[in-house]
């Protein structure tokens, strides 16, 4: 993999599927950098809560995200996020974030901003495997795998549930279920980039597997996307 310029793997799907931690361990298997580009869209919710920007006017939260500037800081395993220099990664999973973050995501200012913002990552880190909404749909169309993500309903909360609990917010089954359909139902219907299965995209069911087997079937798709 390091001898090669650019080797890019998409993977996407809806929260709760196991995007983050299949990304992480497929990166490091492969020896790629890893983008979480949720982390972007939950750090420009976190701009809109603390500056007070309405998260539906998307030109206001664009200019906002331009002035103060996200990045991530690359040192880090995972990469932190910092918004205006400052670490946010534990804020942006905040349950006010979360609530806030899909109309975020919606406007298409805001996503013009962080799809370019994306591609220069892209060009910054060839080796990369990224995961998000629109990464092998429109971010990356070119890359060299993209998968996508499912699971059943009751497992995505229940993964949700044990994540924020472990990040120790008191939160209710039924709470995060409601929260998880309503982002299903805005991320999917947005008007710019709705989620969905990128074409020639490898679908894989996460719902009974544990992340390590979902990783190996993702490590072999790419070895034998490697010796073709
Ligand atoms: O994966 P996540 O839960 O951290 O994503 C947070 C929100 O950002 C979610 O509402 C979907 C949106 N998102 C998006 O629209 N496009 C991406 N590439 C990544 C996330």
């Amino acid at each position: 993999m390091q001898s090669m310029r650019r080797f890019v793997v998409t993977i996407d799907g809806a929260a709760g599927t196991g995007k983050s931690s299949v990304a992480q361990e497929l990166a490091r298997r492969l020896g790629t950098d890893c983008l979480d580009t949720g982390a972007m869209y939950r750090a420009i919710a976190v701009l809109a809560t603390d500056e007070s920007i309405d998260p539906n006017d998307g030109p206001s939260l664009a200019k906002a995200v331009e002035e103060k500037g996200i990045r991530f800081d690359w040192n880090s395993n995972p990469p932190t996020i910092l918004l205006g220099g400052e670490d946010v990664s534990k804020r942006i999973r905040d349950l006010d974030v979360s609530s806030i973050v899909s109309l975020v995501a919606k406007q298409p200012e805001v996503r013009t901003v962080l799809v370019e913002q994306q591609q220069r990552i892209g060009r910054e880190h060839p080796l990369l495997v990224t995961e998000g909404r629109d990464q092998g749909s429109v971010v990356f169309p070119d890359a060299a795998v993209r998968f996508f993500l499912e699971a059943k309903m009751d497992e995505r909360t229940k993964r949700r549930v044990k994540q924020l609990r472990e990040g120790g917010a008191m939160v209710e089954d039924s709470q995060v279920q409601q929260d998880i359909k309503a982002r299903d139902k805005i991320d999917s219907t947005r008007v710019d980039s709705p989620l969905a299965c990128p074409h020639g995209a490898i679908v894989i069911d996460t719902s009974d597997k544990s992340m390590m087997d979902v990783v190996d079937l993702m490590e072999e798709s790419v070895n034998s996307y490697l010796s073709k």
